[in-house]
């Protein structure tokens, strides 16, 4: 049968009514202090309850592992509690919800950091680029980022601790299960990339080395909440935070071919020709390729993301290409996108200038479709 946005499809132990999923977004809006879900996030998840899946926007294991101002947590019980009001209002309304779960490594600052420590990172190598920071006066701030700190395997070992902690207060949080963030430049993608490990030890050098702390994470994870509602995100040749990888062919192959046997909830790709939250237009040829390739790799449920609308959403599916699609920004300025992508409505515009902090506006107030 030849898939569409608004066929049904199964995701582990849940039914999706349709293929329209809302892609992890980042709005720094958490309460303070101690970055705690709000009442206005949990309106804000509520009326985008008609996805067929949230991802929530990327949530801090740890203290260590937050790098921007305002982003929520899922470590300590006012969080937990935080996000259980958010799961609720999206299950009453017939919503599915997983929550990502983030680790940022060298995408810090001292100032997020337990005791004002260097933020850490598989090596002592700096990302490119600010992070955003509160400045002295709590207002948002471009901030440098530090030469961060190289990580020693007991140090690894605490992170792994701290992702099963996470996932499991996700679930004690309602959350129908967890999605693992390990692209954007971020912690498990600084252990992934060649050009952001130079470690010799076990968890550095050849592929299955850089892979392996992603794949503890997934079996510590798997292990406490169970696979069928653990998933991973990955950005194959993303570029952002000054991500490369010398053979990434090989190198996100051999993931997809050991994430094939730990049967989680789906995987998740993003297009590479996304730059964090922008498309790139200096185009490489191996960008389509390399989603083609993990495609044929995959044998579990395969979401894509990245500057798709409907159209290409619906050729992704026909395609083969793609079993569900998350959508980014159309999510933001459009509560009910589902709705409006069935029937051909027309789409609000996103403003971007709204998109990370502030208050109620550009946030809970676009409109539903008349
Ligand atoms: C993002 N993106 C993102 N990705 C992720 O894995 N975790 C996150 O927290 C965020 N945060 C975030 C915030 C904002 C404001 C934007 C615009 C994007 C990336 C996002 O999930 C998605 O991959 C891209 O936006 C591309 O999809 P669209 O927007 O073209 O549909």
């Amino acid at each position: 049968m030849t898939k569409h946005l608004f066929n049904p499809i199964r995701l582990g132990i849940h039914t999706l009514a349709h293929r329209v999923a809302m892609a992890p977004l980042t709005r720094s809006r958490a309460g303070q202090p101690g970055n705690v879900p709000t009442a206005m996030n949990v309106e804000y998840y509520r009326q985008r309850a008609s996805a067929a899946l949230i991802v929530t926007e990327a949530t801090q294991i740890s203290q260590q592992g937050q790098g921007y101002a305002w982003t929520p947590g899922i470590h300590t019980e006012e969080q937990v509690q935080g996000w259980h009001a958010v799961s609720e209002a999206v299950h009453a309304e017939g919503g599915t919800i997983f929550l990502q779960l983030w680790h940022v490594g060298r995408v810090s600052h001292p100032i997020f950091q337990p005791d004002g420590a260097l933020p850490v990172a598989p090596s002592a190598l700096p990302v490119p680029g600010k992070t955003f920071i509160i400045d002295e006066n709590g207002n948002g701030a471009w901030g440098d980022v530090p030469v961060p700190q190289k990580l020693n395997e007991s140090g690894i070992r605490a992170i792994v601790e701290d992702y099963r902690r996470a996932a499991r207060n996700a679930i004690v949080a309602g959350m129908d299960g967890v999605e693992i963030h390990a692209g954007n430049g971020y912690l498990l993608d600084q252990f992934i990339n060649s050009n952001s490990n130079q470690r010799t030890d076990a968890y550095g050098g050849s592929i299955e080395n850089r892979a392996r702390l992603l794949l503890e994470v997934v079996d510590a994870v798997a292990a406490e909440v169970g696979a069928s509602r653990v998933a991973v995100r990955l950005t194959p040749m993303g570029r952002f935070m000054g991500m490369g990888d010398d053979t990434p062919e090989a190198t996100f192959g051999y993931i997809v071919r050991q994430l094939n046997v730990r049967d989680l909830a789906y995987l998740h790709l993003v297009e590479p020709a996304m730059v964090g939250t922008v498309k790139d237009e200096n185009f490489d040829p191996r960008w389509d390729a390399i989603i083609h390739l993990l495609r044929l790799e995959y044998n579990g449920v395969l979401m894509l993301a990245g500057g798709y609308d409907r159209d290409s959403a619906e050729r992704a599916l026909a395609s083969g290409r793609a079993d569900i699609i998350a959508f980014g920004r159309p999510f933001i300025a459009n509560p009910d996108l589902p709705v409006r992508l069935r029937d051909n409505l027309a789409l609000n515009t996103p403003d971007a200038g709204s998109f990370f902090g502030g208050d109620a506006v550009g946030y809970i107030d676009y409109p539903a479709a008349a």
